[in-house]
């Protein structure tokens, strides 16, 4: 049997506090790596709160961090955090998103900026400051989405956003290679989280009968490709995007 053995390793998750990035702390926790569980200040204090919880939950080897992943300064200063309290950074995982759908007649221009800022420029962010200290046979994985490949209706902002993603992978994975770091993104399709929650019900249905596997997917689907990804099994994989997502091929 092979095992998924993280123990010693530093991973730093964004967008962490609920949904799959939550998933995927508690999933490497398990394997025994060191979690920075990254969560974003909301009026409601909701994150905060979840983001404790599920610090408590793991025990130790968990730490979270509250940092808005559009703030280049404040992503810095969470890397800066995690190699503190660790000693190094191995696995960066750039979960954090959001999404504005509208057709482009309706789409702001804040609708526009708000989403390539997150769920672009944040995983820039993040890859830049993470660079200098990641350690060499480090890992980077961004969440994508079947939405940067599809082009859904009523989602420009968001299929750009995510196509922006795999293109920053690929480049990265060359530049990084030198020092063996990989850098792959992961394609989950429809995945049961409160985002997928705000898709209306007949949407819904109508996404279900287009999957060969004829369910959404569970947030654990997209920790496993992740942990995959983190172990030197997955070592000879990088500039890839790795679809996971019930077969659903258009
Ligand atoms: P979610 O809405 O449950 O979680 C997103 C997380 O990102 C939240 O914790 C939120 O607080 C955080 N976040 C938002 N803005 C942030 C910011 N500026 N700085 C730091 N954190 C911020 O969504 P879900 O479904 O767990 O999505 C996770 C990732 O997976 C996203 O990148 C999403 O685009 C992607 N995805 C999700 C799919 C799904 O069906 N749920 C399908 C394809 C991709």
């Amino acid at each position: 049997m092979i095992l998924i053995d993280l123990t010693g390793k530093t991973a730093l998750v964004t967008g962490a506090s609920q949904g799959i990035g939550a998933e995927i702390s508690k999933t490497l926790h398990r394997a025994g790596a060191n979690v920075v569980i990254n969560y974003f200040d909301d009026p409601q204090g909701n994150n905060v709160v979840a983001a404790q919880k599920i610090v408590a939950e793991l025990g130790d080897r968990a730490i979270c961090c509250e940092a808005d992943v559009r703030n280049a300064q404040a992503v810095q200063a969470m890397v800066a955090q995690a190699v503190a309290t660790w000693g190094s950074l191995d696995i960066v995982v750039n979960n954090a998103g959001i999404i504005r759908d509208r057709t482009l007649k309706k789409m702001t221009h804040d609708d526009w900026d708000s989403v390539i800022s997150t769920n672009l420029t944040g995983v820039f962010h993040l890859c830049k400051a993470a660079e200098p200290v990641l350690a060499d046979e480090g890992r980077i994985i961004n969440i994508a989405s079947i939405a940067g490949v599809f082009g859904f209706f009523g989602q420009s902002n968001y299929a750009a956003a995510k196509a922006g993603v795999i293109g920053l992978t690929k480049v990265l994975s060359r530049e990084l290679a030198r020092r063996k770091i990989t850098v792959n993104a992961v394609a989950p399709g429809m995945i049961h989280t409160p985002m997928a929650a705000t898709v209306p019900p007949e949407v819904q249905a109508k996404m279900i009968a287009s999957i060969p596997l004829g369910a959404f997917g569970e947030p654990q689907d997209i920790a496993h490709m992740i942990a995959f990804l983190c172990r030197d099994l997955a070592r000879y994989i990088t500039g890839q995007t790795l679809h996971v997502n019930g077969g659903w091929h258009g």
